[in-house]
C-alpha cells in the first residue's frame, strides 16, 4: 500500500514538472506495460484475498488518477503553446480573404446616380438634396392632389405609424415644392434621392427604388427646352444611336404631361422580354409644371413657365448594364456586385 501511494506521489510531482515529451515519457513509466503499477496488478494472486480487494482497487484508482492529471497537465501545455504563439502572431482584420485583393468599389445605383447628376451637371443643373419623409401637402397637395383624388391610388403610401400626415415620399417631385419655397426663380435643379412605394417586389417593382427629379423654372421655358434637355441627357448617357419616343401622359402636377421611352437596346426596338416585346422602354415621366403648383409656392404663373421630370434610376442603371431583374440590385450578393468593381 505505501508503494503504491509513494507512485502516486512520485508521478505527481514528475507530471507538474514536464513538458510535452516528457510527459509521455512519464506515461509510459507509470502506465505502461512494464510499470510497476501493471507489475503489482498482474502479480495480485500473490496475496490473499483480503489484501487482494485492498490492493486491486488502490492501484486501479492510482491508474485513473496518474492518467487524468497526465491529461489535465497535457491540456494546460497545450493551451500555453496555443496562447504564446498568438502573442507573437499579428491579425490584420482590414485584410481581404481574397486574393488578389480588390478595391471596393460602389453599387451600381450609386453609381449610376452619380453618372446620371453629372450629365445633368453639364447641362447646368445644380444639384440638391430632398427628405425621405414628407409630409401630405409636399407629397400631394401642392402637387394638385387634393384629398380623396384618384392620383393617390396610384402611388400606395407607407404613412409613419400612428399619423395619416407623415409618410415615406412617394416619389422624389416634393422636393419641387421645398426648393420653389425657398428660392426664386430662375430655378435649374435636380435631386436624386430614394422613394418609397407599398407595393410588392417582382422582377421590374421594388418598394424602394431612386429617382432623380429635374425642375427648370424662368421666364419664357417651353416644352422645347423640356424636349432639349431630356433628348440630350439620352444621348450623351446612351449614345446618339437609340431612338426617343415622347408619348402624352398625364400627372396631376404637369400640364401637358408626357413619359419618354427609349429604343430597347438589348433588342434594337425588335422586342425581347425585357422591353416586354415593344422595342421601347418606359424610363421617364415629365411635363410642363402646372399653374397650381406655382401657386402652392407663390409662384407668379402669369409671369414664369417651367418643366419638370422624374426619371427612375434603377430602370437606367438595369439599361445600362443590361439587369433583368430589379432585386438583383437589392440582395447584395457578391458575387452579382463584384461585376461592377
Ligand atoms: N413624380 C412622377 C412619378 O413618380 C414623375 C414626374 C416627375 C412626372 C416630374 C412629371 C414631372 O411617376
Amino acid at each position: 500500500m505505501n508503494d503504491i501511494e509513494q507512485i502516486i506521489d512520485e508521478a505527481s510531482k514528475k507530471i507538474s514538472s514536464s513538458n510535452i515529451t516528457e510527459l509521455e515519457i512519464i506515461k509510459i513509466k507509470y502506465l505502461g506495460k512494464n510499470s510497476i503499477l501493471t507489475h503489482i496488478l498482474k502479480s495480485i494472486y500473490r496475496y490473499s484475498t483480503e489484501d487482494r480487494k485492498k490492493i486491486g482497487s488502490q492501484a486501479n484508482k492510482a491508474k485513473v488518477f496518474i492518467e487524468n492529471e497526465i491529461k489535465k497537465r497535457k491540456e494546460s501545455l497545450e493551451k500555453f503553446v496555443i496562447n504564446e504563439k498568438l502573442k507573437n502572431e499579428k491579425l490584420d482584420c482590414s485584410q481581404s480573404l481574397y486574393f488578389p485583393f480588390t478595391k471596393g468599389s460602389f453599387h451600381p445605383v450609386i453609381k449610376t446616380v452619380e453618372d446620371m447628376t453629372s450629365v445633368f451637371r453639364s447641362l447646368g443643373f445644380f444639384t440638391a438634396e430632398g427628405c425621405e419623409i414628407e409630409n401630405d401637402w409636399y407629397n400631394f397637395e401642392a402637387l394638385n392632389i387634393p384629398k380623396g383624388h384618384p392620383a393617390r391610388d396610384f402611388q400606395d403610401t407607407f404613412y409613419i405609424e400612428n399619423t395619416d400626415n407623415l409618410l415615406l415620399r412617394t416619389h422624389t417631385s416634393p422636393s419641387q415644392i421645398h426648393i420653389m419655397e425657398k428660392q426664386k426663380p430662375p430655378v435649374k435643379v435636380i435631386v436624386p434621392g430614394r422613394v418609397y412605394r407599398n407595393e410588392n417586389s417582382d422582377a421590374s417593382h421594388s418598394s424602394t427604388f431612386h429617382q432623380i427629379e429635374g425642375l427648370a423654372v424662368d421666364k419664357g421655358v417651353t416644352f422645347k427646352d423640356l424636349k432639349y434637355i431630356l433628348t440630350e441627357f439620352v444621348n450623351i448617357f446612351f449614345g446618339s444611336n437609340l431612338k426617343i419616343r415622347f408619348r402624352p401622359s398625364h400627372f396631376q402636377f404637369t400640364e401637358p404631361s408626357a413619359e419618354i421611352d427609349i429604343q430597347c437596346f438589348s433588342c434594337c426596338g425588335n422586342g425581347c422580354r425585357l422591353c416586354k416585346n415593344s422595342g421601347f422602354i418606359e424610363i421617364l415621366g415629365c411635363g410642363m409644371v402646372h399653374p397650381n403648383v406655382f401657386k402652392a409656392v407663390n409662384y407668379d404663373y402669369e409671369k414664369y413657365t417651367g418643366y419638370a421630370f422624374g426619371i427612375g434610376v434603377e430602370r437606367i442603371a438595369m439599361l445600362k448594364y443590361g439587369i433583368d431583374d430589379i432585386r438583383l440590385l437589392y440582395e447584395n450578393d457578391l458575387r452579382f456586385l463584384r461585376q461592377f468593381l
